[in-house]
């Protein structure tokens, strides 16, 4: 089904807003409350086609699970060793998370299995968790160019590895993480710059012992999971494009409730700051392990800035909103360090500088960044190739742009944020699907 986002110039956001759950928690709660042994409820799950693919996955290999329901889903853990082979291939969809973290859990089982995705998916690189997990013991196949399908080749004795991560991927950390509860010894990943730790918090929700280290973080194997109820805030990486707007559209006064602020995905809020957003985080709060506030953006003026590299990783997500931002900022933004943004839903450094391009302005992308000088723009045709977050960044440029912005292709916006359309319109956003 194709989707077409019309949205005419202009406006600002307003009111107070909680967008949907976050999609990296709710994917480990499936899986997690899955392996674990007893009756988990979650509570804010998103209700996205991503988490679905992962909830599907789940039924799929025997765990009977409730829901969901305006965000409620009861999970039967069936431990450990509980799961049963699929009889099909899993399908995740467009969820790279989904697929390399089930790569890691599915390396340990005594039954084969199979994982493919659709179109964008099937371009992923999957080497980087097939590789170490099959120095551990797996036998994991990809297809071509190391990409999926994955077969997963079942009945592997597994041995705990130290591995030293050469990107700095919490999938990868995650599928090893998961393996290694399937593992004899000890497994240990060294990340190279942190990434998100909810995997690790998680497994501690769940009574494993996790060992953190510096950069390095251990699990062993036989762990026994112990079911708990887990809340998943609104996610920050949904709750970026209302931020990104209302700090370029001046008037906006915007308040973001419960939204997950784990100090490795708060890169976004860094960078806005440092461009000069108006931004608070208020009501600092504990939510299920996860630290949680409410975000207030109020329109700003903003400045181009040099993006330290070592935000990369903490905002790796948020760039496609940043890099609408940096257009309505004065002068040069650059980005670098930020190469996976080549190997997301989409190649989101070439897809970014074409849509602003498209739009009139001074984008040029570089091997690990871009280069965008601030400036007016008009309205114009952006093709977002199927990336939910490309999508909704452009939508919200459209708040300074002097034309209306037509961005097509917005269908998979529905993998991560169900309900934008509906939610940006009641904020001010003058979004309609054509
Ligand atoms: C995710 C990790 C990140 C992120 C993705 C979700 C996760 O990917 O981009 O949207 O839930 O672990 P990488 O680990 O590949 O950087």
């Amino acid at each position: 089904m194709s989707v077409t986002y019309q949205i005419e110039p202009g406006g600002v956001l307003k009111g107070r807003i909680r967008v949907p759950g976050d999609k990296s928690l709710s994917h480990r709660a499936i899986m997690l409350g899955s392996i674990a042994q007893g009756v988990t409820r979650i509570t804010g799950f998103l209700e996205g086609e991503d988490a679905i693919a992962t909830l599907n996955a789940f039924r799929a290999l025997g765990v009977s699970i409730e829901g969901p329901t305006r965000g409620n889903v009861t999970v039967h853990g069936v431990g450990l060793r509980g799961l049963k082979a699929p009889g099909r291939a899993l399908d995740c969809g467009n969820a790279g998370t989904a697929m390399r973290l089930l790569a890691g859990l599915l390396a340990g089982q005594s039954f084969d299995c199979e994982l493919t995705g659709d179109e964008s998916l099937r371009q992923r690189p999957m080497e980087r968790v097939a590789e170490p997990l099959n120095r551990m013991g797996a036998r994991i196949e990809t297809g071509k160019g190391g990409r999926p399908p994955l077969k997963i080749h079942g009945a592997r004795k597994l041995a705990g590895i130290r591995y030293d991560m050469p990107v700095a991927s919490a999938q990868v950390k995650s599928a090893l993480l998961l393996a290694g509860l399937y593992a004899e010894g000890r497994t240990c990943v060294t990340e190279p710059a942190p990434t998100r730790d909810h995997t690790e918090r998680m497994l501690q929700a769940f009574g494993c012992a996790v060992e953190k280290n510096g950069n390095t973080v251990c699990v062993r194997g036989g762990a026994k999971l112990t079911a708990t109820a887990i809340e998943v805030p609104a996610d920050i990486s949904s709750a970026a494009f209302l931020m990104a707007g209302a700090s370029i559209a001046p008037g906006s006064d915007i308040t973001l409730e419960h939204v997950g602020i784990n100090p490795t995905r708060t890169g976004a809020i860094e960078i806005l700051r440092l461009m000069g957003a108006d931004l608070q985080v208020l009501n600092e709060r504990a939510a299920g392990g996860e630290p949680v506030a409410d975000i207030r953006v109020r329109g700003s003026t903003l400045r181009g800035v040099e993006v330290p590299r070592e935000l990369a990783a903490l905002a790796i997500d948020e760039f496609p909103a940043l890099f609408i931002v940096a257009a309505n900022a004065k002068g040069t933004t650059v980005v670098t360090g930020a190469e996976e943004l080549r190997v997301k839903e989409s190649d989101r450094i070439q897809v970014m500088a074409d849509g602003l391009q498209a739009l009139g302005l001074q984008a040029a992308p570089t091997r690990d960044g871009m280069r965008i000088t601030g400036g007016p723009y008009r309205g114009g045709v952006v093709d977002s190739h199927g990336d939910h977050r490309v999508a909704m960044a452009f939508a919200m440029a459209a708040l300074r742009a002097s034309a209306a912005v037509t961005v097509s292709d917005c269908a998979n916006v529905a993998t991560s944020f169900p309900g934008f359309v509906e939610l940006a319109r009641s904020a001010g956003l003058k979004i309609s699907l054509v």
